[in-house]
């Protein structure tokens, strides 16, 4: 199969990595001729586990390449992916598809003989539809269908999750179409991965309905955990035994800061967007949305009474500012909000997080970073931990009240025991769960 990925952003290419690593003959495309050149030299514009080592290997094999020639890419390809971004349209929480339709337009005009042209980008409803209305248009004459094809990747574990996903949703109506995708994703056939064929608006609706369920999982794990604080129950043993239930699952029962990252705030935003067009309004969601938004401005309120109620003048200790482990991304991190608000009343803040400081630094002002945990913790007055990223996990509760000059630890993602905390000295709190003898 040959196969062009319009986009190398993080589903671009890390999607049309994996397809060589299927032994399909890729060509991922950007408009950023210099994340290009830098592709070209094996050099990732993302940090994503093991993402370098598979695009190494498949470029050397000859079957992975990079361009900035988008006509070219699409010369003779069977299918081709438009994988570009789709950002919330300021004001209104819709996704912005100026970039889908513009790359539709120039596909249009590129394609040779029968191709399928599949959005893999996150877009609405009806988007499918008016791609390929798009493509008519310029191109009256070109022989081609339609499909949707949502990427349901993690970052941090994206590989994993392409190269075993828990099922594939292929849409589309065509019957070529259905064929070439088919073998698009044969591999995953041959070990028995579900892929689920549909029309093209079930494709799409299929993964908001995915990520605005999951935000609300977490959501409700987070407002159960609020309720255990207030009567003296653990929140991790309410969610271990509720996701016992097969019915529940247990994934996505992990209390935290509130969710954020590139993909749940933007598609619950688009989900209630299309749903109140549609006349069918989302009222969970929309609740949902509300809940976790204010959720992040509690969590800086909780630092704050945690230093009973003054930080003024105290120098706190952040650790991890991503908005979860394993990535450097900081698209609606909670650290954008619990952060400015602790600055705001009068903290300084020293942080350190092991992948998301070069980003951090264009969004957050006046931190002063440090190179390490140990050394981020070093003479602060307490600490907050804001990302559960694994390096924090085997941090010794002891050396890091040492190094403290105050025994505040507010830990937000639940990463320590709290006996091994209290016993440590500390005056830890965390979320949803009694911490004995401290008050948290
Ligand atoms: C998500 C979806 O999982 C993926 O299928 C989709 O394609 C893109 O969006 P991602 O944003 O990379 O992936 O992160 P994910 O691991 O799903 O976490 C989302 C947010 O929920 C994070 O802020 C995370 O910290 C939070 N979360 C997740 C919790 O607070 N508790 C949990 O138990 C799980």
């Amino acid at each position: 199969m040959r196969i062009a990925m319009i986009g190398s952003g993080y589903v671009g290419l890390v999607s049309g990595a994996c397809f060589s690593e299927f032994g399909h003959d890729v060509v991922c495309v950007d408009k950023d001729a210099g994340r290009i050149e830098r592709l070209k030299r094996n050099e990732m514009p993302i940090y994503e586990p093991g993402l370098d080592a598979l695009v190494a290997k498949n470029a050397a094999a000859g079957r992975l390449s990079f361009t900035t020639d988008l006509a070219a890419a699409v010369d003779g390809a069977d299918a081709v992916f438009i994988a570009v971004g789709t950002p919330s349209r300021r004001g209104d929480g819709h996704a912005d598809l100026t970039y889908v339709f513009a790359a539709a337009e120039e596909i249009a005009r590129a394609l040779t003989g029968y191709t399928v042209v599949v959005t893999k980008s996150t877009v609405p409803v009806g988007t499918g539809r008016k791609v390929a209305e798009v493509i008519r248009q310029t191109r009256p004459d070109a022989d081609f269908d339609v499909a949707s094809n949502p990427e349901f990747l993690r970052e941090g574990s994206a590989i994993g999750d392409f190269m075993l996903p828990d099922r594939v949703v292929i849409g589309t109506e065509g019957e070529r179409a259905k064929k070439i995708l088919s073998d698009v994703y044969r591999p995953l056939y041959l070990i028995e991965r579900p892929i689920v064929i549909t029309a093209v608006e079930t494709a799409e609706l299929i993964k908001y309905a995915a990520n605005s369920f999951l935000a609300m999982k977490v959501t409700f794990i987070n407002e159960v955990a609020n309720l255990c604080e207030q009567v003296g129950a653990n929140v991790h043993d309410v969610a271990r035994s509720i996701g016992l239930d097969k019915r529940i699952g247990p994934k996505f029962l992990h209390p935290g800061p509130g969710y954020g990252g590139s993909c749940f705030p933007k598609d619950t935003l688009a989900f209630v967007q299309t749903a109140r067009e549609a006349g069918a309004p989302q009222h969970l969601i929309e609740a949902v949305i509300e809940v976790n938004e204010a959720r992040k401005t509690e969590m800086a309120d909780r630092v704050i009474a945690a230093f009973d109620g003054d930080v003024a003048g105290k120098t706190i200790a952040v650790l991890g500012l991503a908005f979860k482990q394993n990535t450097d991304d900081m698209r609606d991190s909670p650290s954008l909000t619990v952060v400015p608000a602790l600055q705001q009343a009068g903290a300084r803040i020293r942080a350190y997080d092991p992948a998301a400081m070069t980003e951090a630094r264009k969004l957050l002002t006046d931190i002063d970073y440090a190179t390490g945990a140990y050394e981020a913790l070093r003479g602060a007055d307490g600490a907050v931990m804001l990302t559960e990223w694994n390096e924090f996990r085997a941090l010794d509760p002891a050396r890091m009240r040492q190094l403290l000059t105050g025994p505040v630890f507010v830990d937000l993602r639940n990463v320590y025991k709290p006996a091994d905390m209290t016993e440590a000295g500390f005056r830890y709190h965390s979320i949803g769960r009694p911490v004995p003898g401290s008050a948290g």
